[in-house]
């Protein structure tokens, strides 16, 4: 009888176990696109994020594969056909390219590029005005609902020596350049 209790008790365990696992896993993040991040982030009052962001490379990561240039460097290593539909390419060139179908909504698109959520993690948790500024006055924390901080580890995803083109990449140099700060109140 002792036997069957510890027993009991041991599934009771381990069921409890498997629920807190998969309450856990149950909640998945997606990657909405840059157009949800437009509507809040493009006023000068709040830093103009999309603005900046578009004015630069990473928004036109996609449309680089499309060059002439892209075209000679693809070659180059040994990858046949048009580079904006090669995986080899597309890895570093749009976001969340490795990222399963499931976790992405329509509205997030190749032609984006390199856009908020590759270095801001998926958008879908965060996106609301509440959650946002509860983030923002530090009243969350960023993983509880994907966001991620975007630090050199986030960058040499795709800045590396895998990538064709390699210039040596300073951290502290290249995160001046993409600057976008939500400016003082
Ligand atoms: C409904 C409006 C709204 C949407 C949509 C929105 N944001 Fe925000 N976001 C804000 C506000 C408000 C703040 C607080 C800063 C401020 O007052 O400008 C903020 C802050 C942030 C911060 C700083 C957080 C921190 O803790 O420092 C990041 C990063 C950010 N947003 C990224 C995004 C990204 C990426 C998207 C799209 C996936 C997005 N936001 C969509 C309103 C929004
Ligand atoms: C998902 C991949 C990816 C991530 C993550 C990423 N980048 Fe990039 N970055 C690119 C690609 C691709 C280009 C080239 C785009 C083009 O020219 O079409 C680029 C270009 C740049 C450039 C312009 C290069 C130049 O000198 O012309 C800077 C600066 C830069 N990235 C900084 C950063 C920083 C800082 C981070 C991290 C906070 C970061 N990147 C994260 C893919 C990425
Ligand atoms: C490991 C990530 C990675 C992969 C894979 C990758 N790229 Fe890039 N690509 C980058 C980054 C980061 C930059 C910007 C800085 C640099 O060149 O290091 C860039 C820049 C470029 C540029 C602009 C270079 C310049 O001088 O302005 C071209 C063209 C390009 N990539 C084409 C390709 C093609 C074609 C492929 C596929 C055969 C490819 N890339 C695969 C990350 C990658
Ligand atoms: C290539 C990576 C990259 C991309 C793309 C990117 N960001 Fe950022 N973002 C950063 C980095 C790095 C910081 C600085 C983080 C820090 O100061 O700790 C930052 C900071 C921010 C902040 C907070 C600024 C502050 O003053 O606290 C906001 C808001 C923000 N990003 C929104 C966006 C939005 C919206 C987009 C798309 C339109 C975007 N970011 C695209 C890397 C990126």
């Amino acid at each position: 009888m002792k036997r069957f209790i510890a027993l009991m008790l041991g599934i009771a365990i381990l069921l409890m176990f498997v629920g807190i696992y998969a309450q856990d896993s149950g909640k998945e993040f997606k990657y909405i696109g840059v157009k949800k991040c437009k509507m809040c982030h493009k006023s000068k009052k709040s830093g103009n994020q999309f603005g900046l962001w578009q004015e630069k490379a990473h928004s036109k990561a996609y449309e680089t594969l499309a060059s002439e240039q892209s075209k000679k460097v693809a070659k180059e290593v040994g990858v046949t056909g048009d580079p904006q539909q090669a995986a080899e390419c597309l890895v570093c060139h749009v976001t969340a390219y490795d990222v399963a179908a499931e976790l992405k909504e329509k509205t997030l698109t190749m032609e984006e590029g390199v856009s908020c959520e590759s270095c801001h993690g998926p958008g879908s948790e965060y996106k609301s005005m509440k959650t946002m500024k509860a983030l923002y006055a530090g009243e969350i924390k960023d993983e509880t609902v994907g966001l991620v901080e975007p630090t050199e580890e986030v960058c040499v995803q795709c800045h590396n020596e895998k990538s064709p083109t390699y210039k040596p990449f300073v951290y502290e140099e290249a995160v001046k350049k993409i600057a976008h700060p939500v400016p003082e109140k």
